[in-house]
Parts: structure tokens; sequence; C-alpha cells
């Protein structure tokens, strides 16, 4: 195998849209074909790395600045790197990718009102009730990407969809390699392609 190409994999989107649940299914999916993996989530940075921010713009920024670095590191040292942050400014965004160079912007796309409905943390609740101060989507702003390399549609697809985008795409920008289960029989292909037809992609 040819030696493995660092990327970084960046998941962005509401709280609640699916980042943590795709950014671990993609991880699996890597980790089966060998690859060095490393995940980096809001939750879990935010308790060690970046502990002493909140979510103020600056605060936000700051913790997106510090996750950069990290990712940047693993990145060129040839290590697929898993982002989830809801990163809601684009202008930020576009620092990452600037630094980290080989980006891949993944763009949960889900709307603010299936976000609440599923309000797996319980904060939507507590942010429509003004117990929490600039939550994203209710309180503060999100800036949606104009150009990501994917978008998902997390409230339409299966976790199993989603990660599948994400792996095809994966390989047409080369950073991986075409599975044998990637060749598709005629069958399956004509499914897939009836698929995505529903879901109005092709
Ligand atoms: S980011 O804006 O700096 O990228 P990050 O992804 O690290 O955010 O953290 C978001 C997580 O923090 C949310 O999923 C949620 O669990 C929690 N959280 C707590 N307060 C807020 C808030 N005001 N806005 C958004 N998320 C919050």
């Amino acid at each position: 195998m040819a030696e493995q190409k660092g990327f970084t994999l960046w998941f962005t989107g509401l709280s609640g849209s699916g980042k943590t649940t795709l950014a671990k299914a993609v991880e699996r999916e890597l980790r089966q074909r060998g690859l060095k993996v490393e995940r980096l989530d809001g939750d879990i940075v935010r308790q060690s790395l970046t502990r002493d921010l909140g979510f103020s713009k600056e605060d936000r920024d700051k913790n997106i600045e510090r996750v950069t670095f990290v990712a940047k590191l693993l990145t060129r040292n040839g290590v697929a790197t898993l982002c989830s942050f809801i990163s809601p400014y684009r202008e930020v965004r576009a620092r990452s990718r600037a630094e980290i160079g080989n980006f891949v912007e993944v763009y949960c796309d889900c709307p603010l009102e299936t976000c609440i409905e599923r309000d797996v943390k319980g904060l939507y609740k507590k942010a429509l009730n003004g117990e929490i101060e600039n939550f994203t989507g209710v309180s503060d702003p999100y800036e949606p990407p104009e150009n990501p390399e994917i978008v998902v549609h997390t409230d339409r697809e299966t976790v199993e969809e989603s990660t599948a985008i994400i792996l095809r795409r994966l390989t047409e920008l080369g950073y991986l390699e075409a599975e044998a289960g990637e060749v598709y029989s005629e069958e399956e292909e004509t499914a897939v392609e009836e698929r995505l037809r529903a879901l109005g992609y092709i």
C-alpha cells in the first residue's frame, strides 16, 4: 500500500446535527482499512485543551485556532484527522483550511427544528428557555459553508448512507484507495443510483 497521505476531515454543523456520530462511523471504517486515525471532538477537547474557553465569538475562535494547530501536526504526519466542531464562522474555517492544507470540509446539514427535536443533550431546551446564552442556532449565529467538499443531509440519510458518501468522496479526492467492495455489481449500481435520485442528488 502507498504511504498514507494525511488529511483533515472537518465536520461542521449545528449542535445535534450528527457531527460526532458520523466522525465515529468514519473513524471505524478508516481504522478497518488500517489507517492511522485521530478524532478531535468539541465535547472532549473542551474538557482538556480548551477547558478555559466558553462560547463567545472570541473563545470559539480560540478553540478552533488551537484545534487547528493540533490537526495540522497530525495531518502532516500522515494521520487521518477527524475534527467535529460546530465551528460556526466561515472565515475561521477558511483559516483552518489554509493552515492545515489537506482539508476536507463536511457540512452536516440538518434543519434547526430537527436538532431541537433530537435535543440529545437537552441543551436546546435550556437555550430556548433562556438558561444558556449564545447558543448556536438559537441566540448565536451559524454560517453554513458555501463550498464544502461534502454535504450530508443527516435528517434524511442514514448514518450508513452519509458515511458512504464521505468515504466515496475521500476516494475521489485521492485520500483513500478504492476498495474491492467499492466496485459495485450492476444491480448494486442501479440501487445506489435510485437512492441518490430519490434523495435529489442526481
Ligand atoms: S465551537 O463553536 O467552539 O466550534 P464546539 O463544537 O467546540 O463549539 O462545542 C459545542 C458543544 O458545546 C455543543 O455540542 C454543546 O454540547 C456545548 N455547548 C455548550 N454551550 C454552548 C453554546 N452556547 N453554543 C453551542 N454549543 C454549546
